[in-house]
C-alpha cells in the first residue's frame, strides 16, 4: 500500500501558445515542477480549478505526453528508460478511463467485440474460453446478466452503462492503477454514486489504484485516501485531511467554492477573495503564484517561490509560507 509505483521529480509540461496579437508564440506551463508519489492500491484524487494542469498531468502519466523537463518513474524505473517489452506492460499496467465514455468507445463495434479486441491484442485468454471471460468482466463492473449486453453497440447504452464497458476494458487487462479524467462529470447524480461505489469495490476486489481528477470535491472527500491540489501547474498542497482541515489559502477557497450555485454544473470556480489582497498588486515573477488571489499574503510571498513541505506531523505538505499560522488560527478564511 505504501510503495509509490509511479513517482514524479520535478515534471513540467510547456506548452506553446499564439500570443494574444497572434504573432509570437508564449510557453504556457501547463505542468510545473510536479513532485509527487503515487503509492500502490491507493485512491489519489487530483482536484483544482479549470486550466490548472490536471489533465496535462495524466497525459503525462499515461505516456500520451513526455515531460518537456523532470522525470517520472514506475516502480523506480525512469519512463523516458524503459526498453520496449517494459514499456508495453506499462501500457497494460497504468490504464485510462475518460470524462466521456460515448467518445472512448468505438461507436461501430459491439460491447462484445470491444472487450473481444483488447483481449485478442493481449492474448488474454484462449479463443476457448473467450466468451466466458468476457462475460466475466461484464459482471465484474455489474452488467448483468452479461449476455444481455454483448450485442450491444454504445448508444444503445446508457451513460453508466457505456462507462462500465469502459471500466472493464480498463480492468481486464489487470491494470495496477488507472487514471482517470473526470470520470463521473458527464453522468446523472445517481449514476455518479454507482460508480463511484463501482470503483470503491474494484479496488477492494484487486487492490487496483485510482488517480481520480475530479471538479466534485464532495465525491472525491468520500473515496480518496489522498487529495492533491493543484494550482496553475503546481501541486499546492496534498495530504488524506485537505476537506477537514485544509492548509492552504487555495484550497480553503475550492473548498468555499464548493458551496457556490454552479453555472456550467461540472466546473468549479473558486470566488473572489473576501478581503482585499495586501500583496495583490505586487509585480513579481518569482514569488507565490497564488499571491494575487490570496488575502494572506505577506512581502516573503512575493519574492519566494513557495515549495511543497511537510506540515506538522500529519501527513499533509503544503507550499505556503503561512501555512502553520493560518492552520493554527481560529478563526475561518
Ligand atoms: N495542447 C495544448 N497546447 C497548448 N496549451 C495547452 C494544451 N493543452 C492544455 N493547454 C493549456 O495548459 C493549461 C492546463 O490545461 P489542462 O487541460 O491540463 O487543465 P485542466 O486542469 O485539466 O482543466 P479542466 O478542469 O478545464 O479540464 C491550460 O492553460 C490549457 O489552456
Ligand atoms: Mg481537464
Amino acid at each position: 500500500m505504501n510503495e509509490p509505483i509511479l513517482s514524479l521529480k520535478g515534471v513540467s509540461q510547456i506548452y506553446t501558445k499564439r500570443s494574444a496579437k497572434g504573432w509570437r508564440r508564449v510557453p504556457v506551463r501547463a505542468v510545473d515542477g510536479v513532485d509527487l508519489d503515487i503509492r500502490e492500491g491507493e485512491t489519489l484524487a487530483i482536484v483544482g480549478e479549470s486550466g490548472s494542469g490536471k489533465s496535462t498531468l495524466a497525459k503525462l502519466l499515461l505516456m500520451l505526453n513526455r515531460p518537456t523537463q523532470g522525470q517520472i518513474a514506475y516502480r523506480g524505473l525512469e519512463l523516458d528508460k524503459l526498453n520496449h517489452e517494459w514499456r508495453s506492460q506499462y501500457r497494460r499496467q497504468v490504464q485510462a478511463v475518460f470524462q466521456d465514455p460515448s467518445s472512448s468507445l468505438n461507436p461501430r463495434m459491439t460491447v462484445e467485440e470491444t472487450l473481444r479486441h483488447v483481449a485478442n491484442r493481449h492474448s488474454l485468454v484462449t479463443k476457448l474460453n473467450q466468451r466466458d471471460f468476457l462475460a466475466a468482466q461484464l459482471a465484474a463492473v455489474g452488467l448483468n446478466p452479461p449476455e444481455q449486453y454483448f450485442s450491444r453497440y454504445p448508444h444503445q447504452l446508457s451513460g453508466g452503462q457505456q462507462q462500465r464497458i469502459a471500466i472493464a476494458r480498463a480492468i481486464m487487462l489487470r491494470p495496477r492503477v488507472i487514471i482517470a479524467d473526470e470520470p463521473l462529470s458527464s453522468l446523472d447524480v445517481s449514476v455518479q454514486a454507482q460508480i463511484l461505489q463501482l470503483m470503491s469495490d474494484l479496488r477492494a476486489t484487486t487492490n487496483v489504484g485510482f488517480v481520480i481528477i475530479s471538479h466534485d470535491l464532495g465525491a472525491m472527500q468520500s473515496i480518496a485516501d489522498r487529495s492533491a491540489v493543484m494550482y496553475r501547474g503546481r501541486v499546492v498542497e496534498i495530504g488524506d485531511a485537505i476537506y477537514q482541515s485544509p492548509a492552504h489559502p487555495y484550497t480553503r477557497l475550492l473548498l468555499d467554492a464548493r458551496l457556490l450555485p454552479n453555472p456550467r454544473g461540472t466546473r468549479v470556480r473558486s470566488p473572489p477573495p473576501k478581503q482585499a489582497a495586501p500583496f495583490a498588486s505586487v509585480e513579481t515573477t518569482q514569488g507565490c503564484r497564488f499571491l494575487h488571489r490570496c488575502p494572506h499574503a505577506i512581502e516573503i510571498c512575493a519574492a519566494i517561490d513557495p515549495q511543497l513541505r511537510p506540515l506538522g506531523l500529519g501527513a499533509t505538505q503544503v507550499a505556503c509560507h503561512r501555512a502553520e499560522e493560518l492552520s493554527a488560527a481560529t478563526t475561518p478564511v
